[in-house]
């Protein structure tokens, strides 16, 4: 064998068992290892990263490959919502819901179920005409209903999604016809409910703009969620929702005292609109926000791709319309990894 052909075959077998290794360590991830994908990055630290995913879109093969490789967890974005899940009293249209959850454990994904009472999308048959009595039997049974079919495959469930005013003193609760026939005591009652139908998983109170430490209407969510732990009202976790344009500075903060009540904290359909940069900056300080909170145990992001999302205009999210990571997703997937401490995010004191 000449020299050049010893070389070459000198420089092939030094090739392979680079290869060898590289391979083992990718089968392995070793600890301390970056992890490729969000799902597996946040499982590092026992946390789940999910996507909000619409059944609508599960026959587009980019879509499915893009949530299989990357989330560990997942929220059907309507699928279980009153309205279409009992359209009408009595009569449940599962199909779509399971063709989610059904695929989500096929992957061993976790599933948050999204929700269970919320003014909006509810059936035309529960309204106003209803009496208390009757509103209070169809919100119960669809309590039962719902968590029984889904019992022991969710995660945690949004029992009672945005019942808080935007506007008003503090623990002003939306109108709506949850008020006006059953009084505030509808988000206590349904909670109730909730840990009867199944004891076993988590219950959330879900909401937008309780993301700000000290805005009025997180006073009020903080008040409820103390005033439940005080009185053994069941609740075991608070979802912030986290439609940004930008997060507030003392996000972090806000969930360290939703923590430190007792509950878990889930950031549960969080978007950012925006792009390259500022975008990625902007979700890098969410991420390490969750990531300084142990009690933060997960991020959802409201979608999969720009495309489909809701405010599709704002390009809030991490893949763009092509699948493609944005930059976002790499500032994210760098803070699940461990990269760089989280630095003070000011602002905000932690009123009791
Ligand atoms: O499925 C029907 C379809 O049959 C019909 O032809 C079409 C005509 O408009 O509507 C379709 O339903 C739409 C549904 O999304 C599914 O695409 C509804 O009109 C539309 O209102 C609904 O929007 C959803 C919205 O909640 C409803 O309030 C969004 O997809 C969903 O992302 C959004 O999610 C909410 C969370 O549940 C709670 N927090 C805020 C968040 C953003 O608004």
């Amino acid at each position: 064998m000449s020299e050049k052909h010893k070389l070459a075959s000198g420089a092939r077998a030094l090739l392979a068992g680079a290869i060898g290794v590289l391979t083992a360590l990718a089968v392995t991830t070793p600890a301390g290892a970056a992890a490729g994908t969000l799902g597996a990055a946040a499982a590092q630290s026992g946390r789940y990263f999910g996507a909000a995913v619409a059944a609508g879109h599960l026959g587009e093969s980019a879509y499915v490959t893009t949530w299989d490789r990357e989330f560990n967890a997942v929220t059907p974005e309507n699928e279980m919502k009153w309205g279409p899940i009992e359209p009408s009293r009595g009569s449940f249209n599962w199909g779509p819901a399971d063709q989610i959850a059904n695929h989500a454990m096929s992957k061993g994904m976790k599933i948050r179920g999204h929700t269970l009472v919320w003014h909006s999308q509810l059936p035309g048959w529960v309204n106003g005409n209803m009496s208390a009595g009757d509103l209070r039997s169809a919100m119960i049974n669809h309590i039962n209903q719902v968590m029984g079919h889904y019992k022991g495959k969710i995660y945690a469930w949004d029992v009672v999604n945005e019942a808080f005013a935007d506007g008003g003193a503090v623990g002003t609760l939306r109108n709506s016809v949850f008020t006006q026939k059953l009084g505030n005591g509808f988000i206590e009652e349904a909670f109730r409910a909730a840990r009867a139908a199944d004891p076993n998983v988590k219950l959330c109170y879900n909401d937008y703009n309780i993301d700000d430490a000290n805005a009025s209407k997180t006073r009020g969510v903080y008040n409820m969620v103390r005033d439940f732990k005080a009185r053994g009202v069941p609740i075991d976790c608070v979802g912030l929702q986290s439609h940004f344009g930008n997060p507030p500075a003392n996000y972090r903060q806000n969930i360290a005292q939703f923590a430190a009540l007792g509950v878990d904290v889930q950031i549960t359909e969080l978007d950012i609109g925006g792009s390259g940069s500022a975008q990625a900056d902007a979700y890098r300080r969410v991420t390490q926000a969750c990531m300084a909170v142990s009690r933060c145990t997960g991020i959802t992001v409201w979608g999969v791709t720009d495309k489909y999302s809701w405010r599709s205009g704002d390009t809030p999210l991490l893949f763009d319309g092509n699948y493609n990571k944005k930059p976002a997703y790499n500032a994210v997937l760098n803070i699940l990894n461990g990269g760089s401490t989280p630095p003070p995010m000011g602002g905000g004191t932690i009123r009791s």
